[in-house]
């Protein structure tokens, strides 16, 4: 069993959670080429309803948005019409959807994209990573700098791909600021070296994401908008400088977005747990926080410490559709496949076995 705490429901912006837990976006591969959804993601979807607020895998909302293979799209009729299967079979098992917005930026390669065109970043500069694609790893090349115009182009890309979630049925959508992508590489001073009123400044490297989220709020309702963030993460080889550096860029963003109202505020958290708080002081709805590598005992912990109100989980609920009951039984947990995470089909997908099953 654990802690009671996560058994209370919750009202996050326009939908009532039934407990503290959430599906943690994560990005499966399966998706046709041309970015509508694979045969059996509303089943996968569909089986972890009974986390109350699905979040889904990371979605591009333009086709320069796409960075990995066969990740789905939310910007084309054919993509609503995909997304809207998952959207009822959600609703049907009891669970919100919210479809997360995905710009990969320059951690892309050109072979994963419809158009093959050269991944768009703040500024080009490579990310130094290997990217998967259908030839094996290959190096992310470097990207092409977005001008004014792209900039504002890719804002109304967001608000488009959002209006399409709303579209397709979605409850709302989470723009994705997190984990090295094009939003972090705008705020990560590595990844953004650029001398207009997008870079330099803390204050300037918050403003692409800040438009975007306004943008996104605009179109669909705040309270149908979440944020992720992730301070300090150095994944997609962004460096944001040391502590001091970090606090003060997160806590200036934070507190502009808390003036959006947005429906939530997601933390992919790296440990900084006086920054943590902090957001919680200023931010003005639900704050959600995923610690990696968390164990199943740890889950309440920040719930607990009033830290959080939301505790998603990623992998324990990837290898477990039913994840939610087994917590709360104390029941045990089926193991996560490395080898089945991305890409083909239903193995490792829609076939881990429910607790009547194992
Ligand atoms: C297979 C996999 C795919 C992921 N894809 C995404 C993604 O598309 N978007 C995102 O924000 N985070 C993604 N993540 C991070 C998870 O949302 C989560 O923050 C992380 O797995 C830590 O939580 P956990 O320890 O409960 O798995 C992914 C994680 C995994 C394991």
């Amino acid at each position: 069993m654990t802690s009671s705490s996560l058994w209370q429901p919750f009202a996050l912006g326009r939908v009532a959670l039934p407990h503290r837990l959430a599906l943690a976006p994560m990005t499966r591969s399966r998706a046709n080429l041309d970015g509508t959804l694979g045969d059996h993601t509303a089943t996968y979807y569909a089986q972890r309803a009974s986390l109350g607020l699905v979040i889904t895998e990371g979605t591009q909302p333009s086709e320069d948005g796409q960075g990995y293979l066969n990740t789905p799209g939310i910007y084309t009729p054919e993509h609503v019409e995909s997304w809207r299967k998952v959207a009822d079979a959600v609703h049907a098992g009891g669970g919100s959807l919210f479809i997360q917005l995905m710009h990969a930026g320059r951690m892309a390669h050109p072979d994963n994209t419809p158009h093959r065109r050269q991944p768009v970043a703040p500024s080009a500069v490579s990310a130094d990573q290997d990217i998967r694609t259908a030839a094996g790893l290959q190096k992310a090349p470097v990207p092409r700098e977005l001008s004014a115009q792209d900039i504002q182009a890719t804002i109304a890309e967001f608000r488009h791909a959002a209006a399409s979630a709303i579209a397709a049925g979605a409850d709302g959508v989470e723009i994705h600021g997190a984990n090295g992508y094009l939003l972090h590489q705008f705020l990560s001073p590595n990844a953004n070296h650029r001398s207009d009123s997008y870079g330099g400044s803390l204050e300037n490297r918050s403003r692409f994401v800040l438009e975007v989220a306004q943008a996104v709020a605009d179109e669909i309702g705040a309270d149908r908008v979440g944020i992720r963030l992730s301070p300090a993460m150095p994944l997609g080889g962004i460096d944001e400088g040391g502590t001091e550096s970090v606090r003060a860029q997160y806590r200036h963003l934070v507190g502009e977005l808390a003036t959006l109202n947005l429906a939530y505020l997601h933390l992919h958290h790296v440990g900084d747990d006086e920054l943590l708080r902090s957001f919680r002081d200023v931010w003005p709805t639900a704050v959600l926080v995923v610690r990696y590598g968390r164990t199943r005992g740890q889950i309440a912990d920040d719930i607990d410490a009033g830290l959080a109100d939301i505790a998603p989980l990623g992998r324990f609920a990837l290898a477990n559709p039913d994840v939610v009951e087994r917590l709360r039984t104390g029941a045990s947990l089926n193991e996560m496949d490395p080898s089945t995470i991305y890409g083909g089909g239903e193995a490792g997908y829609t076939d881990y076995p429910a607790l009547a099953h194992a």
